[in-house]
């Protein structure tokens, strides 16, 4: 694996396989702020969902999504994930009878081929082994007409965020080495056979208070906070009291995402 002056990549890939099952408990609460009914919506304008349709959630960690597909829809919904412990959270969720779950890895599905309507991922692209391998699975397991549907960031969206920019900048370079950007997806995706690659930018404002970020990074919620070194911690703690201190003003903290959209 390549290693730049810059970027840890071995790191990155020990941090992204132990961290989950470390920080399960708090997973939730760094992703309260988000929405969740949109996602549904977007997958069934691009491949309509029926009644017999299966739909796999990739990497589906405690179900915030899954749990909300299942609802939303009268097909049926599958979580996939490796990390017991997420799995273990997912099944203290409310359990709709059209939702089922598989400890597993997405570059082996364990799914025979042509079943699924839609795949979805939300924030799991950056942390397959394989991505390649990965999706030749989807693309395998998919129906004719399926899609696949990957919720990421895109470079530019990861330039701006203000916690990247001005709390964490050491995070910025490992962000924009693990994200693949836009062209990289057209061509792989491409590549593996999908007929047509679209993408899609969501953007919502929105804010969090300094101290929700200060918790959110002592309790390490989000796996990139697992990455930072002794002192890049220190120093986002140290500018987060600040802000704390002086009055916790909210920070931006916009919900954006690229959604790319792949179909068979
Ligand atoms: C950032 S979490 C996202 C969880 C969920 N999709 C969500 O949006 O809340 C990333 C998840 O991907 C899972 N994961 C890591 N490697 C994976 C792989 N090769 N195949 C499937 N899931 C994987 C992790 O265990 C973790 O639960």
């Amino acid at each position: 694996m390549t290693k730049t002056s810059h970027v840890n990549l071995e790191k990155w890939q020990q941090v992204s396989k132990n961290h989950f099952s470390k920080i399960t408990p708090y997973y939730d609460q760094g992703r309260d702020f988000e929405r969740r009914e949109i996602w549904m919506e977007e997958i069934s304008r691009h491949t309509p969902i029926e009644k017999d349709d299966w739909v796999l959630d990739s990497g589906s960690g405690t179900g915030l999504l899954a749990v909300h597909f299942a609802e939303q829809i009268t097909g049926r919904v599958l979580g996939l994930e490796p990390s017991w412990s997420m799995l273990q959270q997912a099944l203290q969720k409310k359990q709709p009878a059209n939702l089922g779950w598989l400890q597993g890895i997405s570059e082996t599905l364990p799914i025979a081929n042509n079943t699924l309507r839609a795949v979805f991922l939300s924030q799991v692209w950056h942390h397959l082994e394989d991505q390649d391998q990965a999706g030749r699975e989807f693309f395998r397991c998919l129906k004719s007409g399926g899609g696949l549907f990957i919720k990421t960031y895109s470079h530019a969206q990861i330039k701006a965020r203000w916690d990247l920019q001005f709390i964490f900048p050491e995070l910025m370079p490992l962000m924009l080495h693990i994200y693949p950007d836009v062209p990289g997806y057209e061509s792989l995706l491409k590549n593996i056979g999908f007929t047509s690659v679209e993408f899609q930018s969501t953007v919502r404002e929105n804010f969090l208070l300094p101290s929700q970020l200060l918790t959110i990074l002592r309790k390490k919620a989000w796996s990139m906070f697992s990455y930072l070194t002794p002192e890049g911690t220190a120093e986002g703690e140290a500018r987060l009291e600040t802000l704390v201190a002086s009055g916790d003003e909210p920070v931006p903290h916009s919900e954006v995402h690229l959604l790319v959209i792949a179909l068979k």
